[in-house]
Protein backbone atom coordinates (compact mmCIF):
# COMPACT_ATOMS: atom_id res chain seq x y z
CA UNK A 1 0.00 0.00 0.00
CA UNK A 2 1.09 3.66 -1.05
CA UNK A 3 1.09 6.48 1.47
CA UNK A 4 0.43 9.96 1.19
CA UNK A 5 3.72 11.89 0.61
CA UNK A 6 4.90 13.44 4.01
CA UNK A 7 6.63 16.01 2.06
CA UNK A 8 5.29 17.61 -0.77
CA UNK A 9 7.73 20.24 -2.90
CA UNK A 10 5.37 22.05 -5.83
CA UNK A 11 6.95 24.41 -8.22
CA UNK A 12 9.77 26.01 -6.85
CA UNK A 13 12.21 28.89 -7.61
CA UNK A 14 15.29 29.41 -5.11
CA UNK A 15 17.53 32.06 -5.55
CA UNK A 16 20.60 33.16 -4.35
CA UNK A 17 20.28 37.02 -4.14
CA UNK A 18 19.94 37.09 -7.77
CA UNK A 19 21.19 34.26 -8.59
CA UNK A 20 18.84 31.56 -9.69
CA UNK A 21 20.02 28.07 -8.36
CA UNK A 22 16.93 25.91 -8.14
CA UNK A 23 14.46 26.27 -11.55
CA UNK A 24 11.17 24.89 -11.21
CA UNK A 25 11.51 21.75 -8.84
CA UNK A 26 8.79 19.21 -7.86
CA UNK A 27 8.82 16.33 -5.86
CA UNK A 28 7.26 14.19 -3.03
CA UNK A 29 8.63 11.86 -0.61
CA UNK A 30 6.38 9.13 1.08
CA UNK A 31 6.73 7.86 4.91
CA UNK A 32 9.12 5.50 5.52
CA UNK A 33 10.77 6.21 1.70
CA UNK A 34 14.48 6.57 1.82
CA UNK A 35 15.27 9.16 -1.20
CA UNK A 36 18.30 9.88 -2.47
CA UNK A 37 18.70 13.22 -4.81
CA UNK A 38 21.58 12.91 -6.55
CA UNK A 39 23.46 15.32 -9.09
CA UNK A 40 26.53 16.82 -10.43
CA UNK A 41 28.21 19.52 -8.26
CA UNK A 42 26.50 23.01 -8.25
CA UNK A 43 23.18 21.34 -9.24
CA UNK A 44 21.26 22.43 -6.03
CA UNK A 45 21.27 19.33 -3.98
CA UNK A 46 22.68 21.95 -0.55
CA UNK A 47 20.40 24.57 -1.54
CA UNK A 48 17.24 22.42 -1.78
CA UNK A 49 17.67 20.53 1.46
CA UNK A 50 18.39 24.18 2.76
CA UNK A 51 15.02 25.19 1.52
CA UNK A 52 13.18 22.38 3.00
CA UNK A 53 14.69 23.33 6.29
CA UNK A 54 13.99 27.12 6.15
CA UNK A 55 17.64 28.54 6.25
CA UNK A 56 16.64 29.65 2.19
CA UNK A 57 13.25 30.46 1.60
CA UNK A 58 11.74 29.36 -2.49
CA UNK A 59 10.49 32.67 -4.23
CA UNK A 60 7.46 30.80 -5.97
CA UNK A 61 5.52 27.25 -5.27
CA UNK A 62 5.08 25.54 -1.88
CA UNK A 63 6.68 23.03 0.46
CA UNK A 64 4.14 21.27 1.97
CA UNK A 65 4.86 19.06 5.38
CA UNK A 66 2.22 16.96 6.57
CA UNK A 67 -0.33 18.98 4.78
CA UNK A 68 1.31 22.24 5.86
CA UNK A 69 2.76 24.93 4.11
CA UNK A 70 6.31 25.34 5.54
CA UNK A 71 7.86 27.15 3.03
CA UNK A 72 7.92 30.63 4.80
CA UNK A 73 8.65 28.89 8.24
CA UNK A 74 12.29 29.51 10.02
CA UNK A 75 14.33 26.55 10.73
CA UNK A 76 13.32 26.01 14.64
CA UNK A 77 9.82 25.66 13.56
CA UNK A 78 10.23 23.43 10.87
CA UNK A 79 13.00 21.58 12.99
CA UNK A 80 9.79 21.47 15.86
CA UNK A 81 7.57 19.94 13.37
CA UNK A 82 9.58 17.38 12.57
CA UNK A 83 12.14 17.33 10.00
CA UNK A 84 15.84 16.95 10.76
CA UNK A 85 19.17 17.64 8.81
CA UNK A 86 22.04 15.83 9.43
CA UNK A 87 24.70 18.08 7.55
CA UNK A 88 27.26 17.52 5.52
CA UNK A 89 30.69 17.46 7.32
CA UNK A 90 28.67 16.28 10.62
CA UNK A 91 29.20 19.45 11.92
CA UNK A 92 29.70 18.38 15.91
CA UNK A 93 30.53 20.87 18.66
CA UNK A 94 34.07 19.54 18.98
CA UNK A 95 34.32 20.65 22.27
CA UNK A 96 31.51 19.19 24.05
CA UNK A 97 30.92 15.61 25.16
CA UNK A 98 29.22 13.08 23.37
CA UNK A 99 25.95 13.28 25.52
CA UNK A 100 26.19 17.29 25.37
CA UNK A 101 26.05 17.15 21.42
CA UNK A 102 23.11 14.63 21.47
CA UNK A 103 21.25 16.58 24.09
CA UNK A 104 21.86 19.70 21.72
CA UNK A 105 19.72 17.86 19.38
CA UNK A 106 16.73 17.62 21.53
CA UNK A 107 16.49 21.48 21.53
CA UNK A 108 12.75 22.11 20.81
CA UNK A 109 10.09 22.24 22.88
CA UNK A 110 8.77 18.58 20.71
CA UNK A 111 11.56 16.97 21.22
CA UNK A 112 12.20 18.21 25.09
CA UNK A 113 9.60 16.17 26.00
CA UNK A 114 10.70 12.50 24.00
CA UNK A 115 14.47 13.05 25.24
CA UNK A 116 14.93 10.40 27.29
CA UNK A 117 12.79 8.08 25.29
CA UNK A 118 15.42 9.23 22.16
CA UNK A 119 18.38 8.97 23.72
CA UNK A 120 17.87 4.90 24.48
CA UNK A 121 16.53 4.95 21.05
CA UNK A 122 20.24 6.67 20.23
CA UNK A 123 22.20 4.14 22.47
CA UNK A 124 20.23 0.99 21.12
CA UNK A 125 21.41 2.17 17.68
CA UNK A 126 24.77 3.26 18.58
CA UNK A 127 25.92 1.48 22.22
CA UNK A 128 29.40 2.70 21.68
CA UNK A 129 27.99 6.55 22.00
CA UNK A 130 26.33 5.13 25.34
CA UNK A 131 30.27 3.75 26.45
CA UNK A 132 31.98 7.19 25.29
CA UNK A 133 29.37 9.58 26.09
CA UNK A 134 31.36 11.40 28.57
CA UNK A 135 34.33 11.93 25.26
CA UNK A 136 34.74 15.00 23.74
CA UNK A 137 33.01 15.12 20.32
CA UNK A 138 36.53 15.77 18.71
CA UNK A 139 38.16 13.18 19.98
CA UNK A 140 35.98 10.69 18.56
CA UNK A 141 37.06 8.80 15.35
CA UNK A 142 35.83 9.75 11.84
CA UNK A 143 33.21 7.09 12.11
CA UNK A 144 32.03 7.42 16.05
CA UNK A 145 31.33 11.27 14.85
CA UNK A 146 28.95 9.84 12.12
CA UNK A 147 27.43 8.00 14.78
CA UNK A 148 26.66 11.48 17.18
CA UNK A 149 25.49 13.11 13.84
CA UNK A 150 23.35 10.63 13.20
CA UNK A 151 22.33 10.69 16.76
CA UNK A 152 21.91 13.99 17.24
CA UNK A 153 19.48 14.04 14.34
CA UNK A 154 17.39 11.46 15.89
CA UNK A 155 17.20 13.44 19.09
CA UNK A 156 15.08 16.12 17.24
CA UNK A 157 12.49 13.87 17.12
CA UNK A 158 12.29 13.59 13.10
CA UNK A 159 7.94 12.68 12.32
CA UNK A 160 7.59 8.78 13.29
CA UNK A 161 10.84 7.79 13.37
CA UNK A 162 10.47 6.08 16.32
CA UNK A 163 7.63 3.85 15.09
CA UNK A 164 9.61 1.77 13.26
CA UNK A 165 11.94 -0.65 14.41
CA UNK A 166 14.49 -0.45 12.21
CA UNK A 167 15.69 2.69 9.64
CA UNK A 168 14.14 2.42 6.95
CA UNK A 169 15.51 0.56 3.46
CA UNK A 170 15.80 2.31 -0.14
CA UNK A 171 12.95 1.13 -1.50
CA UNK A 172 12.37 1.93 -5.70
CA UNK A 173 9.87 4.85 -6.07
CA UNK A 174 8.79 4.87 -10.17
CA UNK A 175 7.39 7.77 -11.54
CA UNK A 176 5.70 8.42 -14.37
N1 LIG B 1 24.90 31.56 -0.41
C1 LIG B 1 25.09 31.52 -1.73
N2 LIG B 1 25.29 32.65 -2.44
C2 LIG B 1 25.46 32.63 -3.80
N3 LIG B 1 25.43 31.50 -4.53
C3 LIG B 1 25.25 30.35 -3.87
C4 LIG B 1 25.07 30.29 -2.44
N4 LIG B 1 24.91 28.99 -2.09
C5 LIG B 1 24.99 28.28 -3.22
N5 LIG B 1 25.18 29.08 -4.29
C6 LIG B 1 25.30 28.66 -5.70
O1 LIG B 1 24.16 27.89 -6.02
C7 LIG B 1 24.52 26.79 -6.86
C8 LIG B 1 24.07 25.49 -6.21
O2 LIG B 1 24.89 25.24 -5.07
P1 LIG B 1 24.63 24.01 -4.10
O3 LIG B 1 23.20 23.97 -3.78
O4 LIG B 1 25.58 24.16 -2.96
O5 LIG B 1 25.01 22.78 -5.04
P2 LIG B 1 25.27 21.24 -4.69
O6 LIG B 1 25.01 21.03 -3.22
O7 LIG B 1 24.34 20.48 -5.58
O8 LIG B 1 26.70 20.99 -5.07
C9 LIG B 1 26.02 26.88 -7.07
O9 LIG B 1 26.24 27.52 -8.31
C10 LIG B 1 26.50 27.76 -5.91
O10 LIG B 1 27.66 28.48 -6.23
MG1 LIG C 1 26.15 20.39 -1.67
Amino acid sequence: MQSEPILKIQNIDVFHGGFQAIWNLSMEVREGEACALIGANTAGKSTLLDTINGVNHPKSGSITFMGQDISKLEPFEIVDLGITQVPEGRRLFPEMTVMDNLIMGSYTPNARKHKDKNLQRVFDLFPKLKDRQKQLAKTMSGGEQQMVAIGRGLMAEPQAHHDRRALPGARPHHRG
